[in-house]
């Protein structure tokens, strides 16, 4: 490779808060992939980039450049339109479940790429691998088979989709650099560009339990993505949501995978339903989709759950099957009568994560189900000695430590007040 650059003069440039020129990004990031340019620089870099920020231009360039260091998608031999979702993460944030095989009934074609958990957020892979059989792992031939049968396709992102965001991802995670706009939104936006979807609608979550907690920096990151979708033609729009309190009555694999079901069949918590609902209405509008059915109608008459059950069988999972469910229980009760006022997300993400729901370091093996039951959401009038949340363990040594993280964030006021809330959703940006 030629040493067009020196990575000492790309750091030292952004460093003393400079513009990178469009070659200087193209030659780092394609040197980085190829191994000419080492960790610590590329390190030094990335802190650089949290500190001194990029502007429109580099940041587009930068996706452009993770885009191009790996393949690229594409779905034009598909008789319906392509359409996806991605979430920035959350805790109990299992939308994806019901939400692709539902558009896929309401007639869209869903390719969805997936992550797994790592730290107090769930991954959506880990969750339905929970489902006995189900495989994560697809090539793109088996992928495509899928998405034709079934309308939509859940799976790992292969290795050769932006090869340099599966790089920098893992040396952000160790350098602190995680928590930077231009490298959320770059990270982001490359995988699902790639990928070639025709239309995407963004989840920015805010609140506790969210990447982004200040609700402006969540606006300014949607923004940054809706604008990097528009450019490289992809429809896109983004809803900044709710994450101070957990979505639906569970956090954990297995026991999140049931509270899909339950939406699927019809029921399930109102807010996991009305999320879903709202975002396969946006899903088939950026997409230009002519309705097969209303949303809220393939929910109640079973085509979404037909959809669901076609989709696990194609990745080799038994949609019957019973889910795995943890060795031990623990029951949490009210210590008084009263109101339940607050409940924080991120105190639930951490406490269902010390249950062994996720993981600490890449690779280790998740306990699928490990997690948190809730039995009353803020606003709930409860009794002294009613359960307020149950504990899943295989492992009785870690409700401690799991305990320890959210005993002080069910609270309970004996003068019926509740803790202010954010909005299910905050705000709608558009293309
Ligand atoms: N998800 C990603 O894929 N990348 C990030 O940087 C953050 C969340």
């Amino acid at each position: 490779m030629s040493e067009a650059f020196d990575a000492v003069e790309i750091i030292g440039a952004k460093r003393d808060n400079k513009e990178l020129t469009d070659p200087q990004i193209d030659w780092v990031i394609d040197a980085y992939t190829k191994g000419f340019v080492a960790d610590e620089q590329m390190s030094a870099l990335l802190m650089a980039i949290l500190l001194n920020g990029m502007n429109s231009r580099e940041i587009s360039r930068w996706t452009d450049a993770m885009i191009n260091s790996g393949e690229r998608m594409e779905w034009s031999m598909l008789d319906r339109k392509t359409v996806d979702k991605h979430s920035t993460g959350g805790v109990g944030d299992k939308i994806t479940l019901p939400l692709a095989p539902l558009v896929a009934a309401c007639g869209g074609a869903v390719p969805q790429l997936s992550g797994r958990g790592l730290g107090h957020t769930g991954g959506t892979l880990d969750k339905l691998e929970s489902i006995p059989g189900w495989r994560a792992s697809l090539s793109n031939a088996e992928m495509l088979e899928v998405i034709k049968s079934c309308g939509a396709v859940i799976c790992a992102a292969g290795a050769g989709l932006a090869p340099a965001d599966k790089k920098l991802y893992a040396l952000r995670d160790v350098t602190g650099t995680v928590q930077a706009i231009p490298l959320i939104a770059s990270s982001i936006m490359s995988k699902k560009i790639a990928e070639g979807t025709s239309a995407l609608v963004l989840d920015v979550k805010t609140g506790s339990g969210a990447f982004m907690s200040d609700p402006k920096k969540a606006s300014e990151l949607a923004r940054v993505m809706v604008d990097l979708g528009t450019r490289a033609g992809v429809k896109t729009r983004a809803l900044v949501t709710a994450m101070d309190v957990p979505l639906g009555l569970t956090a954990g694999n297995a026991l999140e995978v049931r509270e899909s079901i339950e939406v699927l069949a019809g029921g399930g918590p109102e807010d996991v339903v009305e999320l879903t609902l709202v975002l396969a209405r946006e899903m088939l509008d950026a997409a230009g989709i002519k309705q097969l059915m209303d949303p809220a109608d393939a929910l109640k008459n079973g085509a979404a759950m037909d959809s669901w059950k076609k989709m696990i069988r194609a990745q080799g999972g038994d949609p019957d099957a019973k889910l795995p469910v943890a060795k031990e229980q623990v029951q949490i009760r009210a210590d008084k009568d009263g109101t339940l006022s607050s409940m924080d997300a991120m105190s639930v993400g951490i406490g269902a994560w010390r249950l062994g729901a996720g993981r600490s370091k890449q690779g280790e093996k998740v306990s699928f189900g490990a997690g948190i039951e809730i039995h009353a959401k803020p606003g709930a009038k409860v009794n002294k000695g009613d359960v307020i949340y149950t504990l899943h363990a295989d492992d009785s040594t870690r409700f401690d430590r799991a305990q320890n993280a959210l005993q002080n964030s069910f609270l309970i006021s004996q003068d019926g007040s509740v803790a202010p809330r954010l909005p299910l959703i905050l705000e709608k940006i558009e293309g």
